[in-house]
């Protein structure tokens, strides 16, 4: 299955090919065209269900799905909000907009959140908690303290670690499983833990809608209030008619159709990343990443010894016009987010000097793979 017309290798370009074409003739040709409709109501059953959570709601990115949570909370200047420092910003994005505190958390060997110095960054702001959110209480949470965990490159985060620290100071717990689709925590599935869970379909992702996103959740009111806040918190009127000022993030049908054709060929999608994740155990002349079980396998890190190192192998690569990027650089180290307070820190920093990312996609050829290899070498 080709899906660059170039000879170019990305990092993790979109697999689409003649299923996904078919599959969005169809939602075209039905007529609903639209950001409603049966194909994007079957890709929500079938999120669901992947997630092992009771509801889905597909939007138009993961960003948005994470600022419609943001938003059911609440989340507003009173409130803080903790997430790894190694992460994409998206994360907490949506956060910063409404006004939060944000602190950052530095991560383990696994490159997910460290989750002794989430204890320490729970200890403070526990003092501002009074007990967790209730849905019922969503005008006036009485938890103002957020914890959003990442399942970085596709593997998650400890779920249950965070959840007990969660449970004990508190405090309200939300996965970004963006890049985490198909992987699971022993035997569970990404996303299913916490309040809820965020799915991102960005065309780099491991399932693509080309873009979009989901909040996966076991709480019906939640899901309920997202979807209406999805479609300008529309109310069930014959004209329009409107409580509350909400947004337009919807995804649109024909994506939905997309989506699902793309999450009939997950099994495949995983077993090919996973089998690039091992070509490079064996190829990569340095160390590979190894992500906890259960890893979608998204992207594959590879560790040089050092900056200079890692920068001389981007730039071997980019002479083979082969796509490689450094690992996520750290959110306390971002301009934008100086004067944040970071518990720890410089584990994501080793990460972020020696980490590169390295060609993932699920069409990678045995060819691509030669180059690749020569590149390395
Ligand atoms: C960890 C993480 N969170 C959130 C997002 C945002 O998703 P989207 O690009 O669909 O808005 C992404 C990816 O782009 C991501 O990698």
């Amino acid at each position: 299955m080709s899906n660059t017309k170039t000879s170019r290798i990305f990092l993790s370009p979109p697999s689409v090919g003649a299923k996904e074409r078919a599959a969005v003739k169809r939602a075209f040709d039905s007529g609903y065209v639209a950001p409603c409709g049966p194909q994007v109501d079957e890709f929500e059953r079938r999120l669901a269900a992947l997630a092992g959570r009771r509801y889905a709601v597909a939007v138009s990115s993961g960003t948005a799905a994470i600022d419609l949570v943001m938003s059911e909370l609440g989340v507003d200047e009173s409130w803080t909000v903790i997430a790894p420092t190694l992460t994409f910003i998206a994360t907490v994005g949506p956060a910063f907009h409404r006004g939060a505190k944000l602190v950052f958390v530095d991560c383990d060997a696994t490159g997910n959140i460290d989750v002794a110095l989430l204890e320490e960054a729970l200890k403070p702001a526990a003092l501002s908690v009074i007990a967790p959110y209730h849905a019922a209480e969503r005008r006036s949470p009485k938890s103002k303290t957020l914890v959003i965990g990442v399942d970085l490159y596709g593997a998650c985060c400890d779920y249950g670690a965070i959840s007990k620290l969660c449970r004990r100071y508190g405090a309200i717990f939300v996965d970004d499983a963006a890049e985490a689709v198909g992987a699971t925590w022993k035997g569970k599935s990404a996303g299913s833990a916490g309040l809820a869970g965020i799915y991102s379909f960005n065309g780099n992702k491991i399932v693509t809608t080309s873009g979009g996103g989901a909040i996966v959740t076991d709480d019906r009111g939640l899901a309920e209030r997202a979807k209406k806040r999805a479609q300008q918190s529309r109310e069930k009127c014959a004209w329009y008619e409107h409580k509350e000022v909400g947004y337009n993030y919807r995804l649109s049908n024909i994506l939905g159709a997309l989506g699902i054709a793309q999450l009939d060929r997950l099994p495949a999608i995983l077993a090919k990343r996973r089998a690039n994740f091992e070509w490079y155990a064996k190829n990569f002349p340095g160390d590979v990443m190894v992500p906890p079980d259960g890893s979608n396998h998204w992207l594959t890190i590879g560790l040089l010894p050092s900056r200079r190192e890692r920068d001389a192998m981007s730039r071997r690569l980019a002479a083979a016009d082969i796509e490689s990027r450094p690992v996520w650089k750290p959110m306390h180290l971002q301009p934008v987010f100086a004067g944040c307070k970071v518990f720890g820190g410089e584990v994501a920093e080793t990460l972020f000097e020696r980490g590169i990312c390295l060609p993932s996609g699920t069409d990678l050829s045995s060819a691509d793979f030669r180059r690749i290899a020569g590149a390395l070498r």
